[in-house]
């Protein structure tokens, strides 16, 4: 039988951070065994919002290496860039015909970037998750593993592969593939580390509310020395009123690879004074190894690119494959 597969994909808009690492890439490592694997670099959701030409070829290279660094293996996972294959906007294209305006209105994360966009907000934001829908079920995906984030975004695919069935395909003989989202009990949602209510994101224009991936011993330490913390003697999971404590302690339960239960044991009594040093010292451990990785890979740009050029090889041919199929069911010709 063959491997069920799983996709997903990261925008290279800067470093990635310990959200990225803990909500998306570290289950995309310990699926890849299990599934095939299609990781890609959405480069093409990359200029829905303001972008710096200069950087995002560059920032793309990057995230392949991160992928990397963090132990995906490009013998075993297929990793390519969006832009590469044209199935995604062409795709894209004919979801759009077929997706109701008012579907895309409801987009929480549409949204909030639109606020920072104020005037400016393009058309391309309030279509970014059709071309979302596009990328995942180009590829026929059984599992989408993402942070919690995203989880609208693979229902809104859902319906829309849902709607182009009814309206192309027959019960029978479904067009496209509907995944499920794949989000994990903890680390799909990593929290800022100056507010505990707030989502850790590349766009906070405080460096200090997230650790990012390339972040040397030093950083990391001065961050978690700053990172907010409340006034109360003993840590605890799941309090509600003490949103940072829970987030602290889940980056340590989840870096320093224990249970919950020995977490809660272990820092029942603990002040922060003692905790902060702690999870400094786990952090630079567990990201030491992925940073070495990653700054050897980011001096050979000739094994990257040849990385990116198989993967895109193997992408390109299932791609065509499901767009030749949703043509042929909305009515075109295919020419040979
Ligand atoms: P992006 O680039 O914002 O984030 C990439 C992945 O990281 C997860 N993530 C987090 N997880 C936990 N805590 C956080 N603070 C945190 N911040 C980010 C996200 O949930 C995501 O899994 N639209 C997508 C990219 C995309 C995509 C796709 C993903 C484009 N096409 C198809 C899956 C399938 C995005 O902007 O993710």
């Amino acid at each position: 039988m063959s491997k069920q597969r799983i996709l997903s994909g990261i925008q290279p808009t800067g470093n990635l951070h310990l959200g990225n690492y803990l909500g998306a890439i570290r289950n995309w490592v310990a699926l890849q065994d299990e599934y095939d694997s299609f990781l890609f670099m959405a480069d093409l959701h990359a200029v829905t919002v303001p972008h710096d030409p200069q950087k995002l070829a560059i920032n793309t290279l990057n995230v392949a290496a991160t992928y990397i660094a963090c132990g995906i293996d490009p013998q075993k996972a297929t990793i390519f860039v969006q832009s590469h294959v044209p199935a995604h906007s062409e795709l894209a294209w004919l979801f759009n015909c077929i997706t109701p305006l008012n579907w895309l209105e409801r987009m929480i994360q549409f949204k909030e970037k639109a606020v920072k966009q104020g005037e400016n907000v393009t058309v391309g934001l309030f279509d970014y998750p059709v071309l979302q829908a596009a990328d995942i079920l180009l590829y026929e995906p059984d599992l989408v593993p993402v942070g919690e984030d995203q989880k609208q975004h693979v229902e809104l695919t859902r319906d829309i592969a849902s709607r182009l069935n009814f309206q192309y395909g027959s019960e029978e003989k479904p067009v496209l593939k509907v995944p499920e989202p794949l989000i994990q009990a903890s680390g799909a949602r990593v929290m800022s580390l100056t507010d505990g209510t707030k989502k850790m994101s590349k766009s906070d224009p405080s460096e200090l509310s997230r650790v990012d991936l390339s972040d040397d011993a030093d950083t990391i330490q001065k961050k978690i020395k700053r990172c907010k913390t409340d006034p109360v003697r003993g840590l605890v999971f799941d309090d509600p009123k003490r949103p940072e404590c829970n987030n602290l302690l889940t980056l340590y339960m989840l870096l320093s690879g224990q249970s919950k239960e020995a977490v809660a044991v272990e820092c029942a009594d603990m002040g922060w004074g003692q905790f902060k040093p702690l999870l400094a010292e786990t952090m630079v451990e567990a990201l030491r190894p992925i940073r070495e990785t990653f700054l050897e890979l980011t001096s050979d740009r000739g094994y990257l690119e040849s990385v990116l050029r198989s993967g895109r090889e193997k992408a390109e041919a299932i791609a065509a494959h499901t767009l030749a199929n949703v043509k042929t069911a909305m009515g075109y010709t295919i020419p040979r």
